[in-house]
């Protein structure tokens, strides 16, 4: 199975292929968490990234494109894949058409502007793992502290609310254009916002056929 997760930023994404990932055991690749890392590491694609990330703004598509390439290349990615975060761009989309990957369905989130401005403000990240969690919709067990490794969990840098603005400005005028892109390939499955992660997974399974 080859699934992409589209939606703007603070949709559930991230949260959603987590969960996909596990049922379906085949591999979740977030362009968002691969610069994350990079960033961190110091690396030279993290040092090219950080300023674009830290202004609410899309990392350039060569950066990107080269970056799925290669992590596409791994044998866990064999069996299928889920991509989150990626395509966004109508350049990253139609690179990966040329590149041949047939995708079986494009899940499309759709979460209104002001949903997701108080989903963003409620979300905290793990430091380490990368894991996310929402202080009301999905709290850790104890606050601050990630269930999964113990690292500290903080808010995101691009989540402050003046951020938040610009990435979803962005989503609209770059990456809102693919549903349409998807939409006349006939693989767009549309998933209206719901008001539990629980109740979206059963829509997104629903519209998969599962
Ligand atoms: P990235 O990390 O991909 O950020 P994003 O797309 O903006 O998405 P988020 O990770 O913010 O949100 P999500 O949809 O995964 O939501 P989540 O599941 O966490 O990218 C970051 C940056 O990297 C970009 O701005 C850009 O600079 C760069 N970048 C990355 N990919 C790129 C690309 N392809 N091209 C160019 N640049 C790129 O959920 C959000 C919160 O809501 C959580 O707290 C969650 O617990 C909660 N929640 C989820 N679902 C529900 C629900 N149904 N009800 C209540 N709460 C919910």
């Amino acid at each position: 199975m080859k699934l992409i997760l589209l939606g703007p930023p603070g949709a559930g994404k991230g949260t959603q292929a987590d969960i996909l990932s596990q049922k379906l055991d085949i591999p979740t690749i977030s362009t968002g968490n691969i610069l994350r890392a990079a960033v961190k590491e110091g690396t030279e694609i993290g040092l090219k990234a950080k300023s674009f990330m830290d202004a609410g703004q899309l990392v350039p598509d060569e950066v990107i494109i080269g970056i799925v390439a290669e992590r596409l290349q791994k044998p866990d990615c064999n069996r299928g894949f889920i991509l989150d975060g990626v395509p966004r761009t109508l350049a990253q989309a139609e690179a990966m058409e040329q590149s041949g990957i047939q995708f079986d369905a494009v899940i499309s989130l759709e979460v209104s502007d002001e949903e997701i401005v108080g989903r963003m403000s409620g979300r905290r990240a793990c430091t380490a793992c990368g894991a996310t969690y929402h202080v009301v919709a999905a709290p850790s067990r104890t606050e601050g502290v990630c269930d999964k490794c113990g690292a500290e969990l903080v808010q995101r840098a691009d989540d402050k609310p003046e951020t938040v603005l610009s990435r979803l400005k962005v989503y609209h005028s770059e990456t809102a254009p693919l549903v349409q892109f998807y939409q006349e390939r006939g693989i767009l499955k549309p998933v209206a916002n719901q008001p539990t992660i629980e109740a979206t997974t059963a829509e997104v399974l629903k519209a998969l056929g599962m």
